[in-house]
Parts: C-alpha cells; structure tokens; sequence
C-alpha cells in the first residue's frame, strides 16, 4: 500500500468538480510562490532539496552531544518545540526512563513554559546527570525560551566551565539576526540555520527538529525518506483525486463550509499524541485568521472516549472527526485465557490487544457518524521514522491547500503578538514604557 490512505466515505462529502479546481489551485500556488505569505515556502521542497552534507553536519553535531551528556534539554517553544517532540513521542519508547539501560541520551523539554516549578524541578532532577542543551529559537529573542536559556546556560558554565560548555550547547536559529544569533557567534557555539523561508510549525523537518530526534537516536534518514515520498505524492502534477493532501484539505473545508466549525485529531495510538499537538498549532495558526477557521482539537483513543466521548456521541453537531489509524502494531502482546474466567474475559482469550483495538476504532467511527459525526480517515500501516515523516510533510501540505483554499494566509500568525505586548508592558520591558502606563491604568480600572 502507499505510505498513507485516505478514506473518507463516513464524511458525507462528494467531491465536486468545483472544489477539486480550488484545491489544484491552491496546490499550484504553493509551487508557483504567487499565493499570499510566499516569502515563507521553503517547507515545500524542503525534502528533496535536503542535501547530504546537511543531514551529515547534524548527525555529526548529535553524535558530540551524545558523547558527552546523558540528558539533552531542548529549548524552545511552538514550531521551535513542538514538532521535535511529537516525532519523539511518536518513535520513542514512553518507559525507557525504567529500564536499567539506555542506548540513547534522554531529551528533555524546557522553555515552552514559564513555569518556576517545571524549570527548577528540572533542573533539581538533572544535579546528579551529565547534561547538554540544543537551544532553537528563529526569531531570537523569545522571552520564554531566552529565560529558560540564561538559566541552564549558567548552569552548564558553572559545571563545566565556558570552554566545556562550548561543546555542550548547540543553536539553532537564523542565519544572520537575532540575540540568540549574536550570542551563539560569541561563544562559539555549533550553530544550523532556520532558512528564513521556512516559519517556525513548519520547520520540523530542518535541524529545529533534526537535531533533537538525531540526538535522541531517531532515523532522521528514514524521516527525510518519508517525507520526501509525501513531497512527490503531493506534488503539483498530481491531480486532486490521487493526491493524499488536496483529498485532505477538500474533504475538510467541505465540511466546514457545511457547519462543522471543530475538527477532532484523534488516534488509538498513545504514541501519537504529540503529534496531535503539532498538528493543532499547524492548523489552528494557519487558519485561524480573519474571523475564520476550523478550530482543531484532539483526543487519544480510548482514553477520551471516557471523558470526552458521550460530547462528541451527543453534543453540538458542529464537530467532525479524523482519525490517524494505524494497520500494524511493531510489537505482539495477546490476551491470555484464566480458568476461573472471573472477569469474563475469555471470550477474548488469544486475540492480540491490536485486534480489540481494530473492534473498538471500528465501532466507535461506526456509532460516532450514526450520532452525526463526520469521518475522514487516515491510514498508516505502522508508526515508524518513515511513515512519520510522510505524516509530518503530509499534514503540512494539505495546511497549505487548505488554507489557500479558506482564503486566508496560512503562513502568518499577526494574532500571536497582542499578549507579548501586554506581558511586556507589565513586565516594564524596555520600549514599553507607554503601554506599561496604558495597561496599568486599565487594570486599576478594571
Ligand atoms: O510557528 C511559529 O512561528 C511560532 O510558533 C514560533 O515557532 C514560536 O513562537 C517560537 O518562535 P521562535 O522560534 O522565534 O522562538
């Protein structure tokens, strides 16, 4: 089979010759770079313009960091953060931290916060370990990952002294601008580049990704593959019925024009639950702009079918579903039989988990559309680096399209800026002096 499958006959959508136009159109923009946020395509053929001596000077950069730390703290937020974790989530093992051994460095979060707890519980469970820290921030100067920055930069420089801690941190940002920039240069630290073509939830594929999941032990070869492969499956000449992401994005705002203003991500695979999260900043800052937008949400399944299920079973019809499923488990695990049969369970007796999972994905999509749920589904026949990072270019595709074709500019996020302006004011940054006065008057007010 191909890498990925879509099928979406439970959606209640016919594909008109109208919206197949606009999704070839809007595919053909993000090639021809003459649709709206073009100075920030370089995602789209980010794959297969990905040359050997890049993915080398990562590897080699991820082979010095794991000589020398057995935990890596990965710094940054949003599209700096999000995307390193959902592949790691998804390709890791979630106990490895129990067993005895470890093949790989463990690689920790920090600066997609600002809690003072998370950060000194960190650092307080790291006193006894060897660390390193990868530090990625495009535009440089994101208060949440610079504080996280100062604090384990101080911390690597008091262990291990300024030359040491040389070797121990690594930058990803951009070419030529920013603090982080200045600072990397300064200090001579190994230092890749964010293209400045390529915005931050679409950046998964250069080192902002790259770099954590090769330190982690992750294939990023195979992840390159796979997303070269989505590249070419998605291409320009493919036409909308054959092509996985514009059947995505056509199905979706079909749908959405018809009223259902929520898409739920949802997976029976814990493992990828992160990628739920990549995914929800993928679309949730691409489209929703101007007033517009599918709001994306999430669920792991069949956990939130015990929290989340009897709203989605029964309540405002405004929703539809789609849903990664996976084919084959990697491992095997059956269900054994017990004599007493106390618990009733032998009539399962010899199944593996992965057929009881099948009956319940099935039955679930089953009462879900009789409830009035739109389904769209798509398949992957297992989670590995591969299918991954078809997954990963897959779903960045179709955002594009879909976008395109909802009319806004996908590649832009003027939203995000209203709260830092407040935080600064509060906070008496510098330059803010007005809007401290402004904001300070206003809560006296309120
Ligand atoms: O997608 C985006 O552009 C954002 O989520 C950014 O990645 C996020 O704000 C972090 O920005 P930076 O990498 O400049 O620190």
């Amino acid at each position: 089979m191909s890498v990925l499958k879509i099928d979406f006959s439970k959606s209640g959508v016919s594909l008109t010759d109208a919206l197949k136009a606009e999704a070839a159109k809007a595919n053909a923009l993000l090639h021809s770079g003459e649709g709206a946020g073009n100075d920030f395509l370089g995602w789209v053929a980010l794959p297969s313009s990905m040359g050997e001596a890049e993915l080398a000077s990562v590897e080699e950069c991820a082979r010095r960091l794991r000589s020398r730390a057995d935990v890596v703290v990965c710094i940054g937020i949003g599209g700096s953060y999000l995307g390193a974790r959902a592949v790691l989530e998804a390709l890791g093992n979630p106990f490895e931290h129990l067993r005895p051994q470890h093949d790989n460095p463990t690689v920790i979060f920090a600066g997609q916060n600002i809690s003072e707890d998370y950060t000194y519980q960190l650092l307080d469970a790291l006193r006894e370990r060897s660390i390193a820290v990868i530090v990625i921030s495009k535009s440089g100067t994101t208060t949440e990952p610079a504080i996280a920055f100062r604090i384990f930069k101080e911390e690597i420089e008091r262990r291990y002294g300024k030359d040491e801690a040389r070797h121990r941190i690594a930058a990803v940002t951009d070419s030529a601008r920013g603090a982080l920039k200045t600072l990397a240069d300064r200090e001579g630290y190994a230092t890749f580049v964010i293209p400045d073509d390529v915005g931050g939830r679409f950046s998964v594929l250069t080192p902002v990704g790259l770099l954590p999941l090769a330190v982690a032990g992750v294939d990023i070869r195979a992840l390159v593959h796979g997303a070269r492969e989505a590249e070419s499956d998605t291409a320009c000449d493919k036409g909308p019925d054959n092509n996985p992401a514009a059947l995505y994005a056509m199905v979706r705002n079909a749908l959405y024009r018809e009223g259902r203003k929520i898409e739920i991500l949802g997976s029976y695979e814990p493992a990828l639950q992160y990628i739920n999260e990549w995914w929800k900043q993928l679309y949730g800052e691409s489209e929703g702009k101007e007033g517009k937008g599918i709001f994306p949400a999430s669920v792991t399944l069949t956990a939130d079918l015990h929290s989340m299920g009897q709203y989605i079973q029964e309540g405002e019809r405004t929703l539809f579903e789609t849903v990664i499923s996976v084919a084959s488990p990697v491992h095997e695990l059956r269900i054994g039989t017990d004599s007493d049969n106390l618990d009733g369970l032998n009539y399962l007796s010899g199944k593996r988990l992965s057929e009881v999972n099948r009956m319940a994905e099935i039955g679930v999509c089953l009462a879900h559309v009789d409830g009035g749920v739109p389904n769209i589904r798509i398949e992957i026949e297992r989670i590995d680096a591969r299918t991954v990072g078809y997954l990963l270019y897959f779903f960045e595709k179709a955002c594009g399209i879909s976008g395109y074709m909802s009319g806004v500019n996908p590649f832009n996020q003027p939203g995000v800026e209203a709260y830092k302006k407040n935080m600064f004011a509060l906070l008496e940054k510098p330059g803010y002096e007005e809007a401290a006065r402004a904001v300070k008057a206003r809560l006296e007010k309120e």
